[in-house]
């Protein structure tokens, strides 16, 4: 019974870290843009078509700034600090050829 109640709270932990807070996703060395967007990201950004990842704001549609979005999150978007290095460059690329920047 003490298990549990245990493993209870620890599922409660689990999905209250869920939203906002951070993530400890890892991408596997190989992973493609692509791969970790699916894995990491289509939950919250479905893809709007086979090739249209997101709509992104002028303020958002360049490298650097999708990385700094990722790795630092916001009030609703969780931060992913261990998007890092060649992973992060491959995963911005992704966003950034497959989104329309919204005018
Ligand atoms: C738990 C849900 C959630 C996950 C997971 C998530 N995001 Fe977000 N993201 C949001 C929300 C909500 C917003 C809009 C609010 C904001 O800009 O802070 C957003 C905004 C963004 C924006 C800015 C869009 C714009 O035009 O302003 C980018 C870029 C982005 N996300 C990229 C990503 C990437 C890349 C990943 C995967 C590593 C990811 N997000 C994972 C919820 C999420």
């Amino acid at each position: 019974m003490k298990q549990f109640k245990l493993a209870v709270a620890a599922s409660t932990l689990v999905i209250l870290v869920g939203c906002g807070g951070g993530r400890d996703y890892t991408p596997p060395a190989d992973a493609s843009g692509e791969q970790i967007f699916t894995t990491a990201c289509s939950e919250c950004h479905k893809p709007l078509s086979a090739d249209k990842a997101m709509i992104l704001g002028s303020g958002v549609a360049s490298k650097e700034a999708i990385i700094k979005k990722f790795q630092s999150g916001s009030m609703r978007m969780p931060a992913f600090k261990n998007i890092q290095g060649e992973s992060a460059d491959r995963l911005a690329d992704y966003v950034l050829k497959n989104s329309e920047v919204r005018k």
